[in-house]
């Protein structure tokens, strides 16, 4: 989604902030401009379509000044043209904006300036911010940003300049991250850490409700009263080697390959191999309070709501307590039945997803106990959670979500494992739970080891315009996330079903055209399976199935099978996800798409 960089400091801004655009890209945008205080007033250049069109705008003519600021657009209000890329100035020309979120009451404000005389060049609501802070703007922006920010409704992360303060940055955010870096004599905002971390690794993670003023001279934290705010500086763990793509071709293939490492980041530290359990410190709940916990709801959005998915099973299986999976979008808005012996879980990658931050508050106000699982130390999500855990998968750049995904079940696996502990799951049964959970990195490692395969496999299917991808049990979510994989990346049109309800109508879809991806591991429903592939090979679909090595009945009746190491049913998501993660990549590369920022999405949606 939109991404913000602003810089005060000794050194030129201009190459410093498109640097910083470009540390941003992955979230997905679709303009892109920079605004700088040149000495001479405010220099604002923006285009429209991929940073490389800012870049050549800017040939020869980055203006200098040594505070700006800088924003990459995802389209909310009015199309992504030239006119509605921000920044976006006031009325006179002196004050810039750049803003992440919905102002709500844009269009009322924008008639109320109207009507005192002030003309709007573009469709967002951002220019409406832009006209409001100039409107009330009386020699102080610090004050004119906080005075405005009091009349508005809606979301945002702002940064604001003004030619006639020029040694002042001011930002604030309101469900819309916002970070600010510290260095020696220089600081920044930005909507995340990306652009950071090759300046500093120290950071203030702003809240909602707070504003920063930067200045020459340090930066200070306050309400939009009066009231200053001691804010805890941070430092990030990440270092800018993550952040790169280290040889591979694209961010996303790289993120696959990290799986057998980011797996081990996930479990490490909390497999109790005498006891047979799980430590999860970061719970905050103790044993009596976690078995008074009579429901589980667990809330999250597209991938990440797959990985709930799967929790659902296990903890469901194992721990035998009753879990509810809920979109965070319909969770929020559905007056849910919730109380404090609900346990609400959020799962998030970037732990700044607008829907699932906001069910986690609903569900607070609701009384309900919350937990995280999020990947992104410091996010939102993260602090607004009375506990949980780091997933640790490191920084996941590709707009597809995999790492995290696999993470998502290893922390859920984590969870599970606590919780059945303290039912009904015997010593030996932990145990034997831990041993499958230690000994997946490296099955991990042979299937990526086969990665070949798998691209021979995309070759040949590179054409279809449809693809189904079937699963029962623990492994229907995968087909769920295989499916989703390959629309969000390859825009091919792909569903993923419980493989029992093909009869009920996606049966009618299968004809020889129609390559049907089958999750067969050999676990308790295998034989159902097999008859469901039965179906699909009578009507002349074509099976790819994922099955265990050696499992000849299957292997005669597909027409492609790819081998998967064998694990506990209940974990062979983390390794049947693995080839539809590489399947869905050799698909789009060999289509010409852009994997890594897949048109129209953002890796994190911070708007509702
Ligand atoms: O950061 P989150 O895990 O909260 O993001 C949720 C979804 O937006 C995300 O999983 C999305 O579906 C990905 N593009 C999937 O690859």
């Amino acid at each position: 989604m939109c991404g913000i960089v602003g810089y005060i400091g000794p050194r030129q801004a201009g190459h410093l902030l498109l640097d910083g655009l470009r540390r941003l890209e992955y979230r997905g945008y679709d303009s892109a401009g920079i605004a700088l205080l040149n000495g001479g007033g405010l220099e604002v250049i923006k285009t429209s379509g991929k940073l490389s069109n800012l870049e050549k705008a800017l040939v020869g003519r980055v203006p200098s000044g040594t505070l700006g600021i800088a924003h990459t657009r995802w389209a909310t209000h009015g199309a992504p043209t030239e006119i509605n890329a921000h920044p976006h100035t006031d009325q006179d020309g002196n004050i810039a904006v750049i803003h992440n979120g919905i102002i709500e009451n844009a269009t009322a404000i924008r008639t109320a300036l109207v009507n005192i005389g002030h003309t709007f060049e573009s469709d967002t609501d951002t220019e409406v911010l832009a006209h409001l802070i100039g409107a009330l703007f009386q020699g102080d922006l610090e004050e004119a940003v906080a005075a405005a920010l009091k009349e508005v409704d809606g979301a945002y992360g702002i940064a604001v300049i003004s030619a006639q303060q020029p040694d002042v940055l001011v930002a604030a955010r309101k469900g819309s991250p916002l970070i600010v870096g510290v260095g020696t004599d220089e600081w920044f905002v930005a909507s995340d850490a990306s652009p950071l971390l090759e300046h500093t690794r120290s950071v203030v993670y702003l809240d909602d409700g707070e504003m920063v003023v930067l200045t020459r001279d340090g930066y200070r934290v306050r309400d939009l009263q009066v009231t200053e705010i001691q804010k805890p500086v941070s430092q990030i763990e990440w270092d800018l080697a993550k952040i790169e793509r280290g040889g591979f071709e694209h961010f996303m293939l790289k993120e696959i390959f990290e799986q057998p490492e980011s797996l081990r980041n996930t479990l490490r530290g909390h497999l109790l191999d005498d006891e047979g359990t799980a430590r999860l410190l970061g719970l905050n709940l103790t044993d009596d309070e976690l078995k008074r916990i009579d429901r589980i709801v667990i809330t999250a959005c597209g991938t990440s709501w797959h990985s709930s998915l799967i929790g659902e099973y296990m903890i469901e299986e194992l721990a035998r307590v009753p879990v509810e999976v809920e979109y965070a979008s319909e969770f929020r808005y559905r007056n849910p039945v919730i109380d404090e012996r609900t346990l609400v879980i959020g799962i998030s990658q970037s732990g700044e997803t607008a829907d699932t931050l906001a069910a986690i508050r609903e569900a607070k106000a609701r009384g309900a106990r919350t937990l995280g699982l999020v990947n992104v130390v410091g996010s939102t999500i993260a602090r607004e959670v009375e506990g949980g855990t780091y997933l640790h998968a490191g920084p996941e750049i590709g707009v597809a979500s995999t790492k995290a995904f696999t993470s998502q079940i290893a922390a859920l696996a984590l969870f599970t494992l606590r919780l059945a502990r303290l039912k009904d799951m015997s010593i030996l049964q932990g145990r034997q739970f831990i041993q499958a959970l230690r000994e997946l990195p490296d099955k991990v490692q042979q299937i990526l080891d086969r990665a070949p395969d798998v691209e021979r496999l995309a070759e040949e299917f590179l054409d279809s315009s449809n693809v189904l991808y079937l699963g029962r049990g623990v492994n229907f979510p995968v087909a769920l996330e295989g499916a989703l994989k390959l629309k969000e990346i390859s825009y091919i049109h792909a569903e993923g079903y419980p493989a029992a309800e093909m009869k009920h109508g996606p049966i009618a879809l299968i004809d020889e055209n129609m390559p049907v991806v089958f999750i067969a591991p050999k676990d308790g429903v295998h034989s159902k399976i097999v008859s469901n592939i039965e179906e699909v090979k009578a009507r002349g679909g074509k099976v790819i199935a994922l099955v265990n090595e050696g499992d000849a009945e299957i292997e005669r009746l597909a027409d492609k099978t790819f081998p998967i190491p064998d694990t506990v049913d209940l974990l062979t998501p983390i390794l049947t996800s693995l080839p539809l993660q590489l399947f869905a990549y050799y698909v789009a590369v060999r289509r010409g798409c852009n994997v890594d920022q897949p048109r129209n999405l953002a890796k994190s949606v911070t708007v509702e």
